[in-house]
């Protein structure tokens, strides 16, 4: 599994922005589709370690569903043509949008993940 981390992304509040993720993962000889998956991570770590985690969007093929509290401000401008650029743009951004988005793909028993920081400022 490969694993970049990148640098915090600034945009200001109801702005656009696009969230990088290519993966170079390539289609093993079954010829199956990637599966796609962001989710929002944020939050100090619990007493259990663990942080907030909320799905934002899940993708396979020709299909993607955007989970309810980001319809109709999130896409994925790029994977229409290229089933791996899972970049993800979010548009009129909110305050509470700040937080760390990771993507993943599965294909097959492979899978990758990348995480990008995004700070929204602004009042
Ligand atoms: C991935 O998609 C984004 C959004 O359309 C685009 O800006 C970017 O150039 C694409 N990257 C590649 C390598 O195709």
């Amino acid at each position: 599994m490969r694993k970049v981390t990148h640098q915090t992304i600034s945009e200001e509040l109801s702005q656009t922005v696009l969230l990088p993720c290519l993966f170079t993962l390539r289609p093993s000889s079954s010829h199956e589709p990637p599966r796609i998956k962001w989710t929002k991570v944020w939050g100090q770590r619990g007493s259990d370690g663990l942080q907030k985690e909320q799905s934002v969007l899940v993708a396979k093929d020709n299909v993607v569903k955007v989970k309810k509290a980001f319809q109709g401000r999130v896409t994925l401008p790029g994977y229409s043509i290229n089933r791996y650029n899972a970049s993800l743009a979010l548009t009129g951004l909110r305050s509470s949008d700040s937080g760390l988005y990771r993507c993943e793909v599965v294909v097959g028993i492979n899978d990758e993940q990348d995480t990008v920081p995004l700070e929204v400022t602004g009042e």
